[in-house]
């Protein structure tokens, strides 16, 4: 059984004495090779499987520190403005800890694995008619009027937790990688991986991938109305935008731009080519690596590795993946029949 996070890391977290351990046994989520896509890119390459956290997102690590800190400090309730996977993990670790949770979430723009977890963990789910960039600033608001805990990557918890997921890739590779590859949409989590690598003495080369259609970091400007297939990194005025790019330039890497074709192009393959099915926003990272390679600064050597963070599970989000997916094959009860489906 895995350890739960926080046990396995206290020491190098910034919880206070008495914090309680609000956990699902999140965390030590598998690194698998993947050697189909190592072909493709001529590189060592790697898949976090952050989809197997007890939520199904990366989310679960920052949401065990950050509920954890906020039980301590006598906390009733907890808000997030969320994309869906947020959503999820709060609602999932208020109802551990005993505290009351409200999420909003732009109004039919989120999967719907990640609705039902919100609803079933007992949360208030708002469907606001807006995107996340309105749901973010109006709890923010919120936060600082009612006596509620935020628990979005604004929150300090939130990325002292995501930061363990460098700490074990590093673990389980015995050295850093030459390259981390993952989606950006608010920038907390490629934040919160430099910060761990940082910490652990390690210095990959970032490569930071957005949807075309909600590229605020790769434009230099925010967009007011971003869109993507990648419902969960549909978001156009990232809050951690200033520590996303210092990581960028001081790993010596960058952020690019995918299209949704290439995002639902690397999403089919890995699935039906390495057995992963990520959720669409996931799948960034690998479309970005297979679309732009991994350039390095001039005087650099090429990365001999490369990790890509797969931040969560492709079941959230069936009903992308059924409208992208070939039809199933109807069949009479009956041997012949089922022969011919199966054979023909
Ligand atoms: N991948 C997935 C599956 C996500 O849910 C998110 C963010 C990201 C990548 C991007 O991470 O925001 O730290 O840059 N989801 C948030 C949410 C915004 O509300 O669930 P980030």
């Amino acid at each position: 059984m895995p350890t739960p996070l926080i046990d396995r890391y206290r020491d190098r977290l910034s919880l206070e004495a008495g914090d309680p351990v609000v956990t699902l046994n999140e965390g030590s989520t598998p690194l698998i090779e993947a050697s189909r896509l190592s072909e493709r890119l001529g590189v060592r390459a790697y898949l976090k499987l952050e989809g197997a956290n007890p939520t199904g997102s990366f989310k679960d690590r920052g949401m065990t520190v950050a509920v954890s800190r906020a039980k301590g400090r006598g906390a009733e309730a907890v808000i997030c403005a969320s994309t869906g996977n947020t959503a999820a993990s709060a609602a999932a670790y208020a109802a551990r800890a005993g505290l009351r949770g409200a999420v909003i979430v732009p109004e039919g723009k989120i999967a719907i694995g990640k609705l039902a977890q919100a609803l079933m963990h007992g949360a208030r789910v708002v469907a606001l008619q807006g995107n996340f960039d309105d749901a973010l600033r109006i709890v923010r608001d919120l936060a600082g009027k009612h006596p509620i805990e935020l628990v979005n990557s604004v929150n300090p918890y939130r990325i002292e937790g995501q930061k363990t997921a460098a700490f074990e890739v590093v673990e389980e590779l015995g050295e850093a990688p030459g390259a981390l590859a993952i989606p950006v949409g608010n920038a907390g989590n490629v934040t919160a991986y430099w910060r761990g690598f940082q910490e652990g003495g390690a210095a990959p080369v970032l490569y930071g991938f957005q949807a075309e259609g909600a590229a605020p970091l790769v434009h230099g400007a925010p967009v007011a109305e971003p869109e993507t297939v990648a419902s969960a990194i549909r978001i156009g005025n990232p809050a951690r935008w200033e520590e996303a790019m210092a990581a960028f330039t001081a790993s010596r890497g960058r952020v690019a731009a995918v299209s949704d074709e290439q995002i639902l192009d690397a999403y089919r393959w890995l699935a039906a080519n390495e057995g992963v099915f990520c959720e669409p926003a996931s799948a960034a990272s690998v479309a970005g690596l297979l679309a732009h390679g991994m350039p390095v600064l001039e005087d650099a050597a090429p990365p001999e590795s490369v990790v890509c963070v797969l931040t969560g599970h492709g079941l959230k989000d069936p009903d992308t993946a059924l409208s992208k997916a070939p039809a199933v094959v109807n069949c009479e009860n009956d041997l012949s029949a089922v022969e011919r489906a199966v054979f023909e």
